[in-house]
């Protein structure tokens, strides 16, 4: 992934990005930054080396799961706390001139590998999926579909 820097977002320029889901689009063209000004999630992007573009982005937020939503194997290996610390990755998107080139996979482990490292834990990661597509590019990725969501997946961190 030599092609890309991923980074904080900062003053980048945002107005170019096309993928293929509109809802996100709008989202990182106009709610982004006031979210991570409000501390609602931190954004990450991935800028092309070539053209100094953003490529694909991603949010990360603290969440918690239920007990219960988990897995009764994975449960049983918990605390009967009444909620799980989790991490979510909130929204993932591709510009369409970089899909399929193995970035999207690449921003979920950056998003893991930031997860690790971060001093605040949470038990596993969170997923939101758009629709079917999202869902099986994210259990492609090791993610687990939850019983009682099926568009909400988790991995551990
Ligand atoms: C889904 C999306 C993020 C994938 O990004 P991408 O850069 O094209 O995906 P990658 O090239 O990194 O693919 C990584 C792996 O997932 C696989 N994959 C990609 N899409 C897949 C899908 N829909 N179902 C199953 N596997 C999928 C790839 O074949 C690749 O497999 P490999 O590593 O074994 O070769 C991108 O298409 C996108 O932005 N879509 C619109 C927004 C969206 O759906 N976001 C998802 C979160 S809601």
């Amino acid at each position: 992934m030599s092609d890309y820097a991923i980074e904080l977002l900062a003053g980048h320029d945002r107005s170019t990005f096309v993928s293929d889901a509109p809802s996100l689009d709008r989202y990182f063209q106009q709610q982004v930054t006031q979210d991570v000004r409000r501390r609602i999630a931190a954004c990450f992007v991935a800028v092309a080396t070539t053209d100094a573009k953003v490529a694909g982005f991603y949010t990360l937020s603290a969440t918690s799961l239920i007990l219960d939503q988990l897995s009764p194997e994975r449960a049983r290996k918990l605390p009967r706390y009444p909620v799980v610390p989790a991490i979510l990755l909130g929204r993932l998107a591709i510009d369409v001139s970089h899909q399929g080139r193995g970035l999207g996979g690449a921003l979920v482990v950056d998003a893991l590998l930031r997860a690790a490292r971060s001093e605040v834990v949470g038990h596993v990661m969170v997923v939101d999926a758009l629709d079917e597509a999202a869902a099986l590019f994210y259990q492609h990725l090791g993610f687990e579909r939850l019983a009682d969501d099926p568009y909400r997946l988790i991995r551990a961190i």
